[in-house]
């Protein structure tokens, strides 16, 4: 049994939830998964003050006091997660915005490593596309292992054709979503993960010390001299290009 956890930010049940639960019926279709939807506009969250506290001393001491919490929570208690908005101006709803800033924190600090993540967008007419890429990047930020995200169209009143190739799009990620959720979490990074992994760490081990949260984190893990956040098999490489990232970003710290 895989339990996935889709967050919903669209204040209003219709297209964007309908994704979501098309998706969701599909996924059901091919093994044992129970699901929660998670409607972000049921929730509390406040705005982002740009304090940074959360980065420099721990997100225990945000100001801020709402669901953020119990939201990662539900992420960490689930093997999967689904990222749904709407298209709002070319972008994320606010409501979903602000959710992501909450995460702010996670972004210097991942935690849902073998976790299944992927998108949905749901658009009146254009600009949906690139909102999948950058929450698919957002997905990657976080440490999840992430299945490429979907953009519907759903300008009304939808033809049946339309229906109908709304639902080959979210049954084919389905598709893919369930044979990632079954693969080993923890897969070999790709050159792009590791690059982003050695430079960052090599920056926080030579710029920070144990007064900031970020610094202590990566110690705690042992991050600061590990080859990846978690035990993986790089090949000879890999291994190269590792030291390689630990070298030119300990050049350009020092550069500063
Ligand atoms: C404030 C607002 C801004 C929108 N901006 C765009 C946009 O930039 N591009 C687009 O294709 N659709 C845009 N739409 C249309 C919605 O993306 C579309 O109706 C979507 O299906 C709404 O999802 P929902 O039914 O879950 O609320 C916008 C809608 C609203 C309310």
């Amino acid at each position: 049994m895989k339990k996935v956890t889709a967050f919903v930010g669209s204040a209003r049940k219709k297209h964007t939830h309908d994704a979501v639960v098309q998706f969701l019926s599909h996924l059901q279709s091919m093994g044992d998964i129970e699901y929660e939807i998670v409607r972000l506009s049921d929730y509390r969250l406040q705005t982002c003050k740009g304090c940074k506290v959360c980065f420099e001393k721990g997100e225990e001491h945000c100001p801020l006091k709402d669901d953020r919490d119990v939201l990662i929570e539900k992420m960490m208690a689930s093997d999967g997660v689904v990222f749904a908005s709407p298209n709002y101006s070319f972008q994320v709803s606010a409501i979903m915005k602000t959710f992501l800033d909450r995460l702010g924190f996670v972004f210097h600090r991942p935690r849902f490593f073998g976790k299944t993540f992927t998108s949905i967008v749901a658009q009146g007419i254009y600009g949906g596309g690139k909102i999948v890429s950058y929450l698919d990047f957002v997905g990657n930020g976080l440490g999840f292992n992430t299945v490429k995200g979907s953009c519907i169209t759903t300008l009304d009143p939808m033809t049946e054709k339309q229906q109908h190739q709304i639902d080959r799009v979210l049954a084919a990620q389905a598709r893919r979503y369930y044979a990632r959720l079954e693969k080993p979490g923890y897969p070999v990074p790709t050159l792009i993960q590791l690059m982003i992994f050695r430079m960052g760490r090599t920056k926080i081990r030579l710029e920070l010390d144990d007064s900031f949260r970020d610094y202590t984190y990566y110690a705690d893990k042992d991050w600061l001299e590990s080859d990846y956040y978690y035990p993986t098999r790089l090949g000879v490489l890999k291994k190269g290009a590792g030291k390689l990232f630990d070298s030119m970003s300990a050049r350009m710290t020092r550069a500063r």
